[in-house]
């Protein structure tokens, strides 16, 4: 039996509850082992939910958590502190963790990654660029033959919803925004979204999986959307164009140049018909040449959908690693140990 504890039950949490539930035959044929949501932490256990928690025990309180025998630690409660200090714990304690959190993972990606590796455990962040598209995955894994250069695309849902919006419907910012914010895509505080802040940290970590190379936030330059008019949308679109907000990197072997700013793609861009809430990044491999990763950015079960694969990729290590260890077996170590660059 695989014990789990899941940190945070809002947006992305409930997903990640749903989508096991309603695949659960499906993930413990595949996975071959049984899987207990031992604890759900939450900050109001009498909050009202969307979902049934009568089959869980949900607690405010982190001491049930911190010493109990857990295999996994599922972070979707957000903030730097103090879940950096959980996860640490969890690490330290060898237990394999998988989070969504690119605000705590930007600022503490090689510390954690160093940690992890150390213990021997797995921390998984799927979810953390890009909301359901498995780009951390493919990057990884897909396109681990290739040395990486250059990527860019959209990686912030609620700043491209609020553009769509805008653009198609004539929706003011503060409308669009509230909407967004009402469908679950934007943060907590979504200044990080409008100010081009959640699509640096996502650059950030996508640098490092790309280049095996840590930067800094205050590598990437930023500028967010909230300057951007009705007028300014309409003006581009007379032109042939549509205002995009685009996160890029690029490496010459030495340095990463980063930057996240609003950009005006001709209408014939493929990212220029990237609508809503949806992502989509370009990855330039020096053997595969482009290629392009498209699909939902942000939302519960897009995000429980990127959480859960992680998950599963764990439990289905953990199995394989009780027989034999195969030669790629990667838990425990750095997510891009193996590549060349
Ligand atoms: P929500 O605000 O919807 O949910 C946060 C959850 O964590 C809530 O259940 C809340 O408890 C709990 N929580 C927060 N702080 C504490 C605390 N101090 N102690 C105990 N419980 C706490 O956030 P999301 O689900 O939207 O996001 C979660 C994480 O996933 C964030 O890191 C976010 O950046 C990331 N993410 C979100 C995506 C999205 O589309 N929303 C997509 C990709 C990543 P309670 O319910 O009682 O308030
Ligand atoms: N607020 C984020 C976004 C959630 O809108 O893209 C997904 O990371």
């Amino acid at each position: 039996m695989i014990n789990i504890a899941l940190l945070g039950l809002g947006t992305v949490g409930s997903g990640v509850i749903k989508i096991l539930e309603q695949n659960q035959q499906q993930l413990k044929d595949y996975m071959n082992i049984e899987f207990n949501i031992k604890h759900i932490y939450v900050k109001n256990i009498n909050k009202k939910r969307d979902i049934d928690i009568s089959n869980y025990h949900l607690t405010d309180n982190m001491d049930d958590i911190l010493n109990d025998d857990l295999d996994i630690v599922i972070e979707v409660m957000g903030g730097i502190e103090p879940t950096v200090d959980y996860i640490r714990h969890f690490l330290n304690r060898g237990i394999h963790v998988v989070t969504a959190n690119k605000d705590m993972l930007a600022a503490h990606l090689e510390e954690l990654e160093t940690l992890a590796t150390k213990q021997q455990v797995a921390l998984k962040y799927e979810a953390s660029v890009a909301g359901g598209i498995p780009i951390v995955n493919a990057i990884n894994n897909g396109l681990n033959a290739n040395a990486i250069h250059h990527f860019m695309g959209i990686f912030n849902g609620t700043s491209n919803f609020i553009l769509s919006k805008m653009t198609h419907d004539n929706l003011s910012f503060e409308e669009a925004l509230q909407l967004a914010t009402e469908l679950g895509f934007a943060e907590a505080d979504p200044t990080a979204d409008v100010d081009g802040i959640d699509a640096q940290r996502k650059v950030v970590i996508t640098s490092y999986l790309a280049f095996n190379t840590f930067i800094h936030l205050e590598d990437c330059e930023v500028t967010g959307i909230r300057d951007v008019t009705l007028t300014d949308i309409k003006l581009a679109e007379a032109l042939g164009y549509r205002i995009k907000l685009i996160g890029q990197a690029s490496y010459d072997g030495k340095r990463v140049q980063a930057s996240v700013k609003p950009c005006m793609l001709s209408n014939q861009h493929q990212l220029a018909h990237v609508e809503n809430e949806y992502n989509a990044i370009y990855v330039d491999g020096d053997a595969v040449g482009d290629t392009m990763f498209y699909g939902r950015g942000a939302g519960s079960l897009a995000t429980g959908s990127a959480v859960v694969s992680d998950v599963m990729y764990i439990i289905s290590q953990l199995e394989t690693k009780k027989h034999t260890l195969p030669p790629h077996f990667t838990l425990g170590e750095s997510q891009t140990a193996d590549r060349k660059r």
